[in-house]
């Protein structure tokens, strides 16, 4: 089987009800990126930056995944098939996909403050947990925080990310705007000969210049029209 990996960010959630970051009335039009989403928001104010996470966490519970997840995961049939994602949603796993690398973290986890990249201190919250409080502690004794990759921190899952699209033969990139690094880079380690489609409704501006089969779709309807090419072009 050919082993297809594929780039997913917050376009792909957009179907199930989940704003993007960076669309109109997105994420971050609502809520200061700074404040939220850096280390030192959270030195700031944890308790409003643990109380958006909380919200996010809320709202998992209230969605689901649409037909692009689905249809993603029905590859598996076909392919070998590795979902690199941006989301900190679950709703690539929840969709049946079995093998998803999160770049930016997950929604379901929380870990140490002091050592937030210590398996030791990841912790897979129950959706009862889901709402974590001001005084919950990580067994080194620092505030429990969200397991999120913010801005400015570090990104542990990039050289397991690198090895796989090192290895890809199809490399699929649906609903990102390739703004973060060092996600939109990731594009750079497909190898030359390998085909590329992207599935986004706008345009998005490839830095690298490579030769792109775009489908300018939603996530669910380009996932359909994607499942015809691929088959394709499968062993
Ligand atoms: N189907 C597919 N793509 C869509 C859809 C849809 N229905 N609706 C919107 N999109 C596209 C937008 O056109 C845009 O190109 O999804 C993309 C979303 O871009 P961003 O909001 O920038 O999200 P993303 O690229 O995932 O952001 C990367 O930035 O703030 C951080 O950590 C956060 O992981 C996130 C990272």
């Amino acid at each position: 089987m050919k082993n297809l990996v594929v780039l997913t960010g917050a376009g792909m959630s957009a179907e199930s009800g989940i704003s993007t970051f960076r669309d109109a009335g997105g994420l971050w039009d609502q809520y200061p990126v700074e404040q939220v989403a850096t280390p030192e928001g959270y030195a700031a104010n944890p308790k409003l930056v643990i109380n958006f996470y909380n919200e996010r966490r809320k709202q998992l519970l209230e969605v689901k995944p649409n037909r692009g997840h689905e249809l993603l995961a029905e590859l598996e049939k076909y392919f070998h098939v590795t979902v690199i994602t941006q989301n900190v949603d679950n709703l690539h796993e929840r969709a049946g996909s079995t093998e998803v690398i999160h770049l930016h973290g997950e929604l379901t986890k929380v870990t140490s403050s002091f050592q937030p990249n210590n398996p030791r201190f990841i912790k897979e919250l129950k959706p009862e947990e889901y709402e974590v409080r001001m005084g919950d502690k990580a067994p080194d004794g620092s505030q429990f925080r969200p397991f999120i990759v913010w801005f400015g921190e570090a990104v542990p899952m990039i050289e397991t990310a690198i090895d796989y699209v090192d290895k890809a033969d199809i490399f699929v990139i649906i609903g990102t705007s390739l703004n973060v690094y060092p996600a939109a880079g990731l594009l750079n380690y497909v190898h030359s000969g390998v085909p590329v489609y992207l599935i986004d409704p706008k345009e998005v501006r490839i830095a690298s210049g490579r030769a792109v089969h775009v489908i300018q779709k939603g996530a669910s309807e380009g996932m359909e029209e994607l499942k015809k090419m691929l088959l394709e072009i499968r062993d």
